[in-house]
C-alpha cells in the first residue's frame, strides 16, 4: 500500500501539471478526493490493513490528502488570476470618460448680473404671478380702457378678467399694495404677448422691473442709478440718453438709450448709425399709481423702470435673432 500512495502522488503531481483549466482541474479533483475517489478507496482499505501498520498508514493518506487539497487550491488561484488579468486588462493610455459641465443659460447669466448690480445698490429682489388680473396689468397702472394695450390682439386673455401679464409693472402694484415706504425693489419675470414669431418678437420674453419710492425722491436719482447700471454692465465708456416718452404709470416718461456698444457712438449697423441704441423705458412714477395703492402723492414721490433681459443679452453679446434663446441648441448656448 505504501506503493500505491506514492504511485497516486506522483501520478496526481503530473495530471496537476497538466490541467489546462478550471475543468480539468475540478475532474482531477473529483479523481482523487471526490466520494468514489482515490482517496476513499485508500481509506476502505486502510480499515482492512494490519493492526500495526495504521498508524503510519492513516498518518501518510491525511498528509497525501492535505497535499492535493493544496495543490489543487494553488492551482484554482492561478487560474483565478490568470482569467482576471485576461479580462481586465486596462489600457491606462486610453483618454478616460469625459462628463461635459453645464452652465448657465445666457438669459440666466445676464438676469443674475442685472440682479448682482442692483443688489449693490441696495435694491430687494421681488416677484409677482405671471397669471394675472386685468387690474393688475392696466386698471392700477393707470391704463385706460380704450389704450391700444388692452386689446386682445396685444394680450394674452385667459379667463374673463384673468390674463397673462404683458409687463411686470404689476409687481410694483402688488409691492405696494402690501409694503409703506420706502420702497427699494427690482421684480425680474417672464412677460407675454401674443406677438407674431421673429428675429425680434417673441411671445414670452423676460423683463426686470425697477421701482424706488420715498420722501423726495427725484429724476436725477433715477438717472443715478441707470447711469450707474449700464456703465456696470456694459462698461464704464458706456453713456446714456434719456429721451421723453410716454407711459400712463409715469409722469414724466423716458426711453433710455446707451451709446452703441459696438461703434461706440460713431454709428454703425446695429445700431442704424444713430450711435445709441435703446435698452428700456422708465420715468417718475405717476401720482394716479400712488392714489391706487392708497399712498400720498403730496408725501411720496418714486422713479420706477422696466428693461428687456433678451434684448440687454442680444446687445451684451452681439446676438442678432432672439429666436436662439429658446430653441436649446447646444452649439448656441455652448458660446457663453
Ligand atoms: N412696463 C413698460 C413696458 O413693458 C416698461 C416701463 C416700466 C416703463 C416702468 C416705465 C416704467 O414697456
Amino acid at each position: 500500500m505504501e506503493n500505491e500512495i506514492t504511485n497516486a502522488r506522483n501520478s496526481f503531481m503530473s495530471e496537476l501539471q497538466g490541467a489546462k483549466d478550471a475543468e480539468s482541474l475540478e475532474s482531477i479533483r473529483v479523481k482523487y478526493l471526490g466520494r468514489k475517489g482515490m482517496m476513499a478507496g485508500f481509506m476502505g482499505k486502510l480499515a482492512l490493513a494490519d493492526k500495526e501498520k495504521k498508524p503510519a498508514l492513516g498518518k501518510e493518506l491525511n498528509k497525501l490528502k492535505l497535499y492535493i487539497q493544496e495543490e489543487i487550491n494553488r492551482k484554482k488561484d492561478e487560474f483565478l488570476a490568470d482569467r482576471d488579468l485576461e479580462s481586465e486588462k486596462t489600457d491606462i493610455t486610453m483618454p478616460g470618460f469625459f462628463r461635459e459641465s453645464g452652465r448657465l443659460h445666457p438669459l440666466t447669466g445676464v438676469l443674475n448680473e442685472i440682479n448682482d448690480i442692483f443688489i449693490s445698490l441696495g435694491f430687494q429682489i421681488a416677484e409677482g404671478p405671471e397669471i394675472e388680473k386685468e387690474f393688475y396689468n392696466f386698471e392700477a397702472l393707470n391704463i385706460p380702457l380704450e389704450h391700444p394695450s388692452r386689446d386682445a390682439f396685444d394680450t394674452f386673455y385667459i379667463k374673463g378678467n384673468t390674463l397673462l401679464r404683458s409687463h411686470t409693472s404689476t409687481v410694483q402694484i402688488r409691492i405696494m399694495e402690501k409694503k409703506k415706504p420706502p420702497i427699494q425693489v427690482i421684480m425680474p419675470g417672464r412677460v407675454y404677448r401674443p406677438d407674431a414669431v421673429d428675429a425680434s418678437h417673441s411671445f414670452m420674453f423676460h423683463q426686470v422691473e425697477g421701482l424706488m419710492v420715498d420722501k423726495g425722491i427725484r429724476f436725477t436719482d433715477l438717472k443715478g442709478i441707470l447711469n450707474l447700471f449700464t456703465k456696470r454692465m456694459f462698461g464704464e465708456k458706456t453713456m446714456t440718453r434719456f429721451r421723453p416718452s410716454f407711459f400712463p404709470f409715469t409722469e414724466p416718461s423716458a426711453e433710455v438709450d446707451i451709446s452703441c456698444i459696438i461703434c461706440n457712438g460713431k454709428g454703425c449697423r446695429v445700431c442704424s448709425h444713430s450711435g445709441w441704441l435703446e435698452i428700456l423705458g422708465a420715468g417718475m412714477v405717476n401720482p394716479r399709481v400712488f392714489e391706487m395703492v392708497g399712498y400720498s402723492p403730496r408725501k411720496f414721490t418714486g422713479f420706477a423702470f422696466g428693461m428687456g433681459v433678451e434684448r440687454i443679452t442680444m446687445l451684451k453679446y452681439g446676438i442678432d435673432d432672439i429666436r436662439l434663446f429658446f430653441e436649446n441648441d447646444i452649439r448656441f448656448l455652448k458660446q457663453f
